[in-house]
């Protein structure tokens, strides 16, 4: 990587400023899943060892602006305080004098988490003088936060003009390191499976994809649907992008063009839309049904894609095969988790990125196998479709 590690800052004695993307799911006042906080932790313990005052920020869903209770990283304080085996203190805010003063209290290998910074409208607009604020804070900066480095906000990138050095957290550089992998020098076969509701929010990553020659692109999920009806196949009411319908034959084409096989769902899962409950059945290709709506790939599908998988040497995967949060349309996304995996046994690089594909791979059991599961979501697609992560850009070169 040609910018600043947090191993090339001396920490000793420094306030740390470290930007986090603590973004996780809180139920009932608790952390649900905390894929991202463990993912951190490397980089939390390595500063805290080197003596630094780690001073942790990071957003939480998108209270636009507002101060609003459920977005609080307060249960997250006490979480990642188990996590450490150590207390972490928490701040109510993440700028003015109550923090400055928290700040200040801190001795070396001690450990602060801020309130969100959403909380303040000015984070989102990268205001100059909020940026200023936060940087206020601290000696250095270290940005973890992958999963926010495609946002350029305050604490992401105007932070960076402010502060003595700027450098890449250990989860940071992990991530670009396996994502760039794939993308400059992929060991072939090279498959990528998609999935999710919409095309439109894969378009630049499928271009991307087939301009760095994939072998084998494999579509589930509803976006599957807009290509079925590009083709002039009958979708029943299954969820299609019908602005985007020129969109999918175009990729088709250039996929064609360039030698790259696109792979389709043979079988689905679906109900009745008008029944909805008590209508669940597999059906092959074709909707015969125009009242259907197509809710997950079918066992066939599964094996077919597995199938496809058989020789990959790398693979990625990003978004679910079907509605997978819904009881009975998780089997597709949870069989691909498992075919994921077993191709990862068989010694292929593999990459799964976003929220469900890592849900399933966790609820499959396999999460263990996956060769690295990636904490961005749109960071994730941003990268594989080319694009520069403001978050990293505004770091410093290394020289
Ligand atoms: C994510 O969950 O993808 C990141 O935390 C970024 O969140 P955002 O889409 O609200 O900016």
């Amino acid at each position: 990587m040609d910018k600043l590690s947090i191993k090339d800052l001396d920490l000793k004695g420094q306030r740390v400023f470290v930007r986090v993307d603590f973004n996780v799911p809180i139920k009932d006042g608790r952390v649900d899943d905390d894929t991202r906080i463990r993912a951190a932790v490397p980089t939390i313990e390595y500063a805290r060892e080197r003596g630094a005052r780690v001073i942790l920020a990071s957003h939480l869903g998108r209270p636009k602006g507002a101060r609003v209770d459920k977005y609080s990283l307060r249960p997250v304080a006490d979480h990642l305080s188990n996590l450490l085996g150590q207390p972490v203190a928490f701040a109510e805010d993440c700028v003015g004098e109550a923090v400055k003063s928290k700040v200040d209290a801190l001795v070396d290998g001690d450990v602060l988490l801020l309130e969100n910074l959403r909380f303040h409208p000015e984070e989102e607009k990268n205001d100059e003088a909020f940026a200023k604020e936060l940087a206020g804070l601290c000696d250095l900066y270290v940005n973890d936060a992958f999963g926010a480095a495609h946002r350029a906000h305050a604490s992401t990138a105007g932070i960076t003009k402010h502060v003595r050095q700027a450098g890449a957290g250990l989860l940071m550089e992990k991530e670009l390191d396996y994502l760039g992998r794939v993308i400059n020098n992929p060991e072939h076969p090279f498959v990528a499976i998609l999935g999710g509701a919409k095309v439109s929010d894969k378009i630049a990553v499928i271009n991307a994809l087939i301009a760095r020659r994939v072998d084998k692109i494999l579509i589930g999920g509803a976006m599957a649907y807009t290509f079925f009806k590009a083709e002039g196949f009958t979708v029943g009411k299954s969820l299609v992008e019908v602005d985007k319908l020129e969109t999918a034959r175009e990729i088709k084409k250039s996929a064609e063009a360039a030698g790259v096989e696109l792979l389709l769902p043979t079988d689905h899962q679906v109900v009745d839309s008008y029944d909805p409950l008590n209508s669940r059945k597999t059906i092959p290709i074709e909707f015969t049904n125009a009242g259907l709506v197509g809710l997950d790939i079918g066992a066939e599908t599964v094996a077919h894609f597995s199938q496809a998988l058989q020789d990959a040497r790398t693979v990625i995967w990003n978004g679910p095969m079907g509605v997978f949060e819904e009881k009975g349309f998780e089997e597709g996304t949870v069989g691909i988790a498992h075919a994921v995996a077993e191709a990862a046994d068989r010694g292929a690089t593999v990459i799964v990125g976003g929220g469900d594909s890592v849900a399933a791979v966790t609820q499959a059991g396999v999460a263990d196998r996956i060769t690295h599961i990636s904490t961005g979501g749109g960071a994730t697609l941003e990268f594989l479709a080319g694009d520069e992560l403001p978050g990293v850009a505004a770091l410093n070169d290394k020289k």
